[in-house]
């Protein structure tokens, strides 16, 4: 099957730090990838690597190739704000826009994009809602702002934002560590769905959440502290916590460590 995200070679730093070596993978459309491995293994600096946010960090700096599609994403002449329309972003702590609306928030990176008529931004609106499954909840106040929402409404409120311009991967940083555990099952619902149109990457520390949403589970860790993180394996997510290939694996998901 034709690959959505090829990556190969991938190292990052961050200044002199070498924080990430060495990383390939690919990653299949309509799927969901979890990436799991204990804290400070990379996990959230290879996923900023893949709409091109790392290099926002000061010192932040990439080498190897990501390829989306057929779209070489470092390549030269390619708009880093262009890759980050194509790759969306969900980060851990839900961050509307405090001062906007519910509506001004799904359609703030619209806006951006272009001009949209009053009813086409309606109905764009309107299906981000329902495509975040929070259409229900927030359809008779979407003139109050997004920041009076309860905290999982606010982080479907960040996946509308994300899917108006519909992007074609969407990227999470561990979207639930945040949210109480009926807002976690929520958001775990809603990533069940979402992969039939869009294809995702979800960082996460809970390992059940892993099992439970993901097609594909790629465990990364590092050697010591200091030493960069490396992709350990990667495979479907069954195989992974029933048979991985590596002991470190299989001793990470068992919880001997990390
Ligand atoms: N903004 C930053 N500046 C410098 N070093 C960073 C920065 N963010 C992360 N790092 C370093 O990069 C490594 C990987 O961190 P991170 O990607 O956050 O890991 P994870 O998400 O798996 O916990 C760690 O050594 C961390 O200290
Ligand atoms: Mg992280």
């Amino acid at each position: 099957m034709a690959k959505r995200i090829d990556v190969s070679g991938l190292t990052a730093y961050y200044g002199s730090h070498k924080a990430i070596e060495d990383i390939s993978m690919t990653v299949e459309p309509r799927s969901v990838t979890a990436f799991i491995g204990p804290s400070g293994c990379g996990k959230s600096t290879f996923l900023r690597t893949l709409n091109r946010m790392h290099e926002v960090t000061p010192g932040g700096r990439v080498e190897g190739k990501v390829m989306l599609d057929s779209e070489d994403l470092y390549g030269s002449g390619i708009d880093p704000v262009s890759v980050r329309r194509e790759v969306g972003m969900v980060f851990q702590r839900p961050n509307p826009f405090p001062t906007m609306s519910i509506f001004d928030n799904v359609a703030a990176g619209l806006r951006l994009n272009g001009k949209y008529r009053k009813s086409e931004l309606n109905d764009i609106v309107e299906k981000s809602l329902k495509g975040a499954n929070l259409w229900n909840e927030v359809k008779d106040r979407l003139n109050k702002p997004g920041s009076g929402l309860s905290g999982g409404q606010q982080q479907r409120l960040c996946i509308a934002r994300a899917i108006a311009v519909e992007p074609k991967v969407l990227l999470m940083d561990e979207p639930c560590s945040a949210l109480d555990p009926i807002s976690t099952l929520a958001i775990e619902d809603l990533i069940g769905e979402l992969k039939e149109r869009f294809t995702i990457v979800i960082v996460t520390h809970n390992m059940q959440q892993a099992a439970r949403v993901s097609d594909r589970t790629a465990f990364f860790n590092l050697a010591a502290v200091g030493q960069p993180g490396r992709l350990i394996e990667i495979d479907d997510t069954e195989r992974i916590f029933s048979n991985p290939s590596v002991q470190a694996t299989e001793d990470y998901i068992s919880g001997r460590f990390g």
